[in-house]
Order: structure tokens, then C-alpha cells, then sequence
């Protein structure tokens, strides 16, 4: 039996406005996915997916998890069947970073349990061609993090460079509960950007400035700063259309109870938002508020 890990992920600037180059920040979090794999008879893959999901979650993304493992094992030159089993502590949810993780994991347990020795740079470029199955053209920054894990610095085509700050930092991720299309959501955005190019480009560019003050501030552990930038960076994905009532109604939900600043993240459209709230005692307090309102919200933190 060969056995595979892939981290969750939190992206904190920037999501689509990485897919056309822009840097974006994203953390790892203290969530896995665990994927067991074992050679058996049949044709192709046997799938238990035994992971604790947002209702409806599993169901939408069967053919994209099952196109994923196909080009997973091509990637890898398996043709031998196999039998897959997924769990671990991440919820299978949209904007967490599932679909990333579970393919750095499928990827891992292969290599085990065929005892290829496989650098996690190989493995990431392996997470990479899975997630095509679910986001069309992905930027890479979520298998980034999947394998690598940390805080990140991330440039579509130029990789990751490490972040470190001295002591990770609390945040609240509260969930919708509602199951996001990522690929939809980023050829909406495609779309938008061709007939509105003015607008676009203007915003994209204060996408870009917004980053490299990201960058500093949290390099310099500055919450109120990284907070007010998180904010801007709402508003950002708000005008390119990527945010949804209930993302915005959980963002102001935390800002209410004293986040130092919240916005949507990943794919949008549904799926997480993330909340910076240094100190257990706020995040404990942002958190019972999301629970309060009926949503799911996980408590973790960033720079792990
Ligand atoms: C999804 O987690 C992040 C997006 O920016 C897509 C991508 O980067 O591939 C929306």
C-alpha cells in the first residue's frame, strides 16, 4: 500500500488575477488530504472517497476527479489499475484548495506504492497536470502549495519563493456551502476582461501594486496593514465579478467582529472566504459569529 500527502491551501491576494501573471500570496494550512493506493485487478482506478465534504461537493466533481486520475497516472506511466482511497482532515469544499490536494496526494501514494523516487518537484508538476482537469488552465499557485506547503510568493511560469514569518498567524475560513465552478468562474473572468478592457486593466494593475505591498507587510508581521490590503483586494474581486451575496455577507460578518480585514478566496462564486484573526481569542470570536449565521467555519492559520 502506498501512501500520499497534499496540504490544503488559503489564497490571501490575488486569485485569477494570478492566472494572467499577476503575483499572488497563498499559505498553506494545517489540513491534509490523505490518498492510500494499492495495485489491483481491473481497468484503470478504483475510487473510495472517503473525505468529509460540503454536501453535493463529490457529486459535481466526479468526471473532473475522474479525468484527474487519468492524466495523473499518464503523467506518471502507470497502466496498471489501480485502488485509491481519499481522507485526511481537509474538507472537501470548494476555495480550500481540495482538488490540488488530493492530486499532490494521489501523485505521492502512486510513487510509494510503485517505488518511483520522485522529487516534489516532480510530484507538483504531476499535481498540475491533475488539476487541468478541474480548472482548465490553472496558474499552478494551488499544487504549489498542495505539495510544498508554506507562505508563498507565487508567479504563474516563474514558481514559488518561500515567505517566512516568525510565528504563524490565526485566520477563520468560513464556508458558503456552496459548490464553485472554478473553471466557470475563470472564463468568466476571460470573458469580461476581452469586452471591458479599460476597466479590467485598470483594476488589474492595482491587483499588481496591491501585491508587492502585501508582500511587505506581512514580511513585517504588520496585521492591520495586511488586513486593509485584504480588504482592497475584496473590493478588487467584487468588480471583476468573481465574488457572490453570501461570500459577502461571511466577509462582513468577520469585519464585524473585528477581523483585521476578510475577503473571498479561490475560485469565488461560492466555496471559502478567509478571515485574518491574529490571537486565538478573536479568531474564536469570528468564527462562533460565521457558526452563529449556520455556516461552517475552520479555524486554522497561516505560515504553518
Ligand atoms: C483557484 O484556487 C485560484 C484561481 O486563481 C485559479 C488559478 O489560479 O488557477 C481562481
Amino acid at each position: 500500500m502506498g501512501i500520499g500527502y497534499g496540504y490544503g491551501k488559503v489564497i490571501l491576494f490575488n486569485e485569477h488575477f494570478v492566472v494572467y501573471g499577476i503575483p499572488a500570496i497563498a499559505s498553506a494550512i494545517d489540513k491534509k488530504t490523505i490518498a492510500e493506493v494499492k495495485k489491483c485487478e481491473g481497468k484503470d482506478f478504483i475510487i473510495h472517497d472517503d473525505r468529509e465534504a460540503t454536501p453535493g461537493y463529490k457529486e459535481e466533481k466526479l468526471e473532473q476527479q475522474k479525468e484527474s486520475i487519468i492524466r495523473i497516472k499518464k503523467a506518471m506511466g502507470i497502466d496498471d489499475c489501480i485502488e485509491i482511497w481519499l481522507h485526511g482532515d481537509l474538507k472537501a469544499a470548494s476555495g480550500v484548495g481540495a482538488s490540488a490536494a488530493s492530486c499532490a496526494a494521489i501523485a505521492r501514494a502512486i510513487a510509494d506504492e510503485f517505488g518511483l523516487n520522485l522529487s516534489d518537484e516532480r510530484i507538483n508538476e504531476i499535481a498540475y497536470e491533475g488539476e487541468k482537469a478541474y480548472h482548465g488552465s490553472p496558474s499552478g499557485i494551488d499544487n504549489t502549495c498542495a505539495t510544498f506547503g508554506g507562505l508563498v510568493w507565487f508567479i504563474k511560469g516563474k514558481g514559488m519563493e518561500r515567505l517566512q514569518i516568525e510565528k504563524p498567524v490565526e485566520i477563520v475560513m468560513g464556508d458558503t456551502g456552496i459548490v464553485a465552478n472554478t473553471k466557470k468562474a475563470v472564463a468568466g473572468v476571460r470573458e469580461r476582461k476581452e469586452k471591458y478592457k479599460e476597466k479590467y486593466e485598470q483594476i488589474f494593475n492595482e491587483a499588481e501594486k496591491l501585491a508587492y505591498e502585501a508582500r511587505e507587510a506581512l514580511l513585517k508581521m504588520d496585521w492591520e496593514k495586511v488586513g486593509q490590503l485584504m480588504n482592497k483586494n475584496h473590493e478588487l474581486l467584487q468588480q471583476i465579478e468573481v465574488s457572490c451575496k453570501e461570500l459577502d455577507f461571511l466577509v462582513e460578518i468577520a469585519r464585524e467582529n473585528g477581523a483585521y480585514g476578510a475577503k473571498m478566496t479561490g475560485g469565488g462564486l461560492g466555496g471559502y472566504m478567509v478571515a485574518l484573526t491574529p490571537g486565538e481569542e478573536l479568531q474564536e470570536k469570528v468564527a462562533k459569529a460565521i457558526e452563529k449565521e449556520g455556516f461552517y467555519a475552520l479555524r486554522t492559520k497561516i505560515g504553518i
